[in-house]
């Protein structure tokens, strides 16, 4: 039945008004148009504190029946679409309520018994953002096969390693891609840090104090799956921290924050190499798209706009932060403004952490281009100097021989590894006709054996140890 959500506005709060709110102050104060989106984690949280008060003979057997039937009705209602949500019942748990009072009459209203919407809010909440980790946990493993997968592809191709973004030594690009693995993986074992602390239980803690009611809150935990490794359930433990802590939206939106970064980095990257000037690599069509007015180009969008959305990610945890800080216990409903910030760093991590598993398993890499650029910085410098130093000769001496001739090699218009043995000698005595080899990209490559360096047996390593890890 589609009802003007405003048609039952002109009833009073409660008995205790003499005056409804006003129009405008309705719409101030609901939240309904973005909470809605809790109806599981409201419908799971109700499921589990009826069965709890039926179980502590708080409410009868026959109430926890109808409040059972009422709330699956309800449920097959919201997912077939013909749930009427009312502005004026303001927020997801009164909607909820009120239905199921209309559903089920009296047991409907006893659901409430021994809780408030402040410990309620708190654990669906809780329990969304829970569901929304493990989502976001496993679209940032499919993030990593992905860059697995091209990296493995790619362990022989040579690239310039930038610092400053000055050609600075070779690198295998498979390296330089599972630099990124590194961070995804640390973004994955974060947010597992985080679910630990949004998992745990606040009902129980009714408005602030806790409640009269002998509710069992270790059953309630139990049943909603809030416990600990060992199985022992994780409640929240004061009641006046239980129904005002928000620090677990804070951290979750500071990892989530942490992985946009990771991904706006490698945005940069992905934008620069596609550039005409760089040309490491093509991204397929499907991810780019085309000016109104210049028809060469091919715009890398996906990933500028990745860029561009992480300001939004780092914005919310901003808002989250500030939220709070003023804040005196309990319960203030400044934390309504909770939500829509959480809301959209979810989607938009879940979102770009998709397509970005996607991209990246696209990536057309240009390997003579690479190759090309890692061998005119003059980016085996490094590699003579070390040539030396192994021949006896102390390092900053040897540093300042390979400056001579990397000064003579500019001046010559050529790449230090393309001088001449005769001119190569004239900068050292200890150079002698076996230099070539380490001024080559595959001799540099393959020199930076160190575990965890850029080396092809170690790149393979570390995709061996990610793939085993990964599972
Ligand atoms: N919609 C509210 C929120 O999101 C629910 C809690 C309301 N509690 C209250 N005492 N007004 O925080």
């Amino acid at each position: 039945m589609a009802t003007d959500p405003l048609a039952n506005k002109s009833k009073a709060w409660s008995a205790l008004f003499s005056e409804p709110v006003s129009e405008l102050v309705q719409r101030y104060t609901a939240s309904i148009g973005f909470d809605k989106r809790l109806w599981k984690a409201d419908i799971d949280g109700s499921l589990a504190h009826a069965a709890m008060l039926a179980a502590q003979g708080v409410i009868s057997t026959q109430d926890l029946a109808q409040i059972r039937d009422g709330l699956a009705q309800i449920q097959a209602e919201i997912e077939a679409g013909t749930f009427t949500w009312k502005l004026e019942l303001e927020d997801v748990h009164l909607n909820v309520e009120a239905r199921l009072t209309e559903l089920v009459g009296d047991a409907g209203k006893r659901l409430h018994t021994g809780r408030s919407r402040n410990d309620q809010v708190a654990t669906d909440v809780r329990l969304w953002l829970r569901g929304e980790i493990d989502e976001i946990v496993a679209r940032l493993e499919g993030l990593q096969r992905a860059l697995l997968g091209t990296a493995e592809a790619n362990v022989d191709v040579v690239m310039p390693g930038f610092t400053h973004l000055q050609v600075a030594q070779p690198v295998s690009f498979a390296h330089h891609l599972l630099a990124y693995v590194e961070m995804f993986a640390r973004d994955a074992e974060r947010m597992g840090e985080v679910r630990r602390r949004v998992n745990r239980l606040p009902l129980g803690a009714a408005a602030l104090a806790g409640t009269s009611y002998p509710l069992d809150r270790a059953a309630v935990a139990r049943a909603l799956g809030m416990v600990d490794d060992d199985g022992a359930p994780c409640l929240c433990e004061n009641s006046l921290d239980a129904v005002s802590d928000r620090d677990f939206a804070i951290e979750f939106a500071a990892a989530a924050t942490l992985v946009m970064v990771h991904i706006s980095r490698l945005s940069e990257e992905l934008i620069l190499w596609m550039s005409q000037n760089f040309g490491f690599v093509d991204l397929p069509d499907r991810f780019c798209t085309g000016s109104s007015i210049m028809p060469q180009k091919k715009n890398p969008d996906v990933p500028e706009l990745a860029r561009g959305k992480t300001g939004r990610v780092v914005g919310h945890l901003m808002a989250l932060v500030t939220l709070m800080k003023g804040q005196p216990l309990a319960y203030n409903k400044d934390n309504q403004e909770d939500k829509e910030p959480l809301f959209d760093s979810v989607d938009t991590l879940k979102d770009t952490l998709r397509i970005f598993a996607e991209l990246t398993a696209g990536i057309v890499v240009r390997r003579d281009a690479m190759e090309r650029a890692a061998r005119s910085g003059h980016a085996t410098a490094t590699d003579l100097a070390d040539y030396l130093v192994k021949k006896g000769v102390p390092f900053r001496d040897a540093h300042e021989a390979v400056a001579r001739a990397v000064k003579a090699a500019i001046a010559d218009g050529k790449d230090l590894a393309e001088l001449p043995l005769a001119t190569l000698k004239g900068f050292h005595a200890a150079i002698g006709d076996d230099v070539h080899e380490v001024l080559t990209l595959h001799g540099a490559l393959h020199a930076r054996r160190v575990a965890g360096g850029t080396a092809p047996e170690q790149v393979r390593a570390q995709i061996a140890r990610h793939r085993a890890r990964l599972g």
